[in-house]
C-alpha cells in the first residue's frame, strides 16, 4: 500500500485502505481494553490538536489515541492563542512546524482548510471536521461500531435522520458505509435533505417511510443551528416530527433496531431521554470506538517529517 501523509476525506481512500484501518482498529481495541497498555508505534513523535471549532469527543479521543501510541501531545487552544490577534492559518502552521510537529489534527469551520494545511506542511494532517464537508474519523468509528455490533457492515441498512444538508458526518459516514456494502437512506425535514438525484441515496421525509424501509440502524444527527441563518423548528416541533419519541422508541425496541448518534446529543430534540438508556443505543460504544479508530488512523499515516 502506498504510504499516505494526510487523511482528509473518506473519498480519497482506497477500499483496501479502509479495510486495513478497520482491521487495525480491531487490534488497537484489544490493546486499548488492556488497561494502561501503551503501544510504541508513535514513540518519539509529536501530535498537535488544532481546533478552531468546539469539540468534546473528537479532540479528547485523538489526544488519548496519540498517548496510547506513545506520542507527545500538545493541545493548541485557539481561543487563548495569537489567532485572536489576527495570526493567519499559514503563519500559525509555520510557527508550529518550527517546533517539529509530526501530526496535526485540525478542525475548522471552513471546508477545505485541512487540505490547505496538508499541502503547506510536512506534518501528517487529519481532518477532524471541516465545515459541512467531511469528518472522516467519525466515519471510521461509525463503521467500526456497526461492524462490531453485527459482525459486518455489508448488507446492513442504515437510515441517517436529521439535517443532512449541513452535516459533514452524513457525508463521510454514508460514504464509508456504502463503500463497505451497506445500504444508506436519508430522512429529515424536506429542505434539509438533498434530493436522491444528487446523492443516489433514497430520501424520506417521515417515519412511516423509515419503518417501511426496514433499517437495522437508526442514526440521528443534530440540527446544525450554527450553520443555519434562521433556525428551522422549535425543538418540541422537531422532536414530534423527526425525533425518537417514546412511542417511536417502543417500535424501535420491538424491531430490535440499533440507535446511533455522533454527539453531542440534544435530549428532547433528536432523542427522548429513554433512548439513551435503550439496550441497543450504541452512542457510548461509538465514543469508546472513537479512541481505537483514531489510534488506527494515526498509525496508518506517514508524515513527510520522517
Ligand atoms: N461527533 C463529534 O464530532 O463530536 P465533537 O464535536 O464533540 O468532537
Amino acid at each position: 500500500m502506498t504510504p499516505r501523509k494526510d487523511l482528509l476525506t473518506i473519498e480519497s481512500l482506497s477500499t483496501e485502505e479502509i479495510h486495513a484501518i478497520l482491521d487495525s482498529a480491531t487490534e488497537m481495541k484489544a490493546a486499548f481494553l488492556r488497561d494502561g497498555e501503551q503501544l510504541p508505534n508513535l514513540h518519539g513523535r509529536s501530535v498537535l490538536t488544532l481546533f478552531y471549532e468546539p469539540s468534546t469527543r473528537t479532540r479528547s479521543s485523538f489526544e488519548l489515541a496519540a498517548r496510547r501510541l506513545g506520542a507527545d501531545v500538545t493541545t493548541f487552544t485557539v481561543a487563548t492563542s495569537s489567532v485572536v490577534k489576527g495570526e493567519s492559518v499559514h503563519d500559525t502552521i509555520d510557527t508550529l512546524m518550527s517546533m517539529k510537529v509530526d501530526y496535526i489534527i485540525v478542525r475548522h469551520k471552513n471546508s477545505g482548510i485541512p487540505a490547505v494545511i496538508g499541502r503547506h506542511c510536512k506534518a501528517a494532517v487529519v481532518n477532524a471536521g471541516d465545515g459541512a464537508h467531511a469528518h472522516p474519523s467519525q466515519a471510521f468509528l461509525d463503521a467500526f461500531t456497526i461492524r462490531e455490533k453485527y459482525g459486518t457492515v455489508a448488507g446492513k441498512r442504515i437510515v441517517i435522520i436529521g439535517d443532512i444538508l449541513h452535516s459533514r458526518v452524513a457525508r463521510s459516514t454514508s460514504n464509508i458505509l456504502r463503500r463497505l456494502g451497506a445500504e444508506v437512506a436519508y430522512m429529515g425535514p424536506g429542505p434539509l435533505v438533498p434530493p436522491t438525484a444528487h446523492t443516489g441515496i433514497p430520501r424520506f421525509t417521515d417515519w412511516d417511510a423509515v419503518f417501511e424501509w426496514k433499517p437495522d440502524v437508526i442514526y440521528l444527527l443534530r440540527v446544525q443551528n450554527e450553520r443555519i441563518d434562521t433556525p428551522f423548528f422549535p425543538a418540541a416541533d422537531y422532536h414530534r416530527s423527526f425525533g425518537v419519541t417514546e412511542e417511536r422508541l417502543q417500535r424501535i425496541a420491538d424491531l430490535d433496531l440499533s440507535i446511533m448518534h455522533p454527539g453531542p446529543v440534544n435530549r428532547g430534540v433528536e432523542l427522548c431521554d429513554a433512548a439513551m438508556d435503550y439496550r441497543n443505543c450504541l452512542v457510548c460504544n461509538q465514543v469508546q470506538n472513537g479512541v481505537v479508530a483514531r489510534m488506527a488512523i494515526l498509525n496508518h499515516l506517514t508524515p513527510a517529517t520522517l
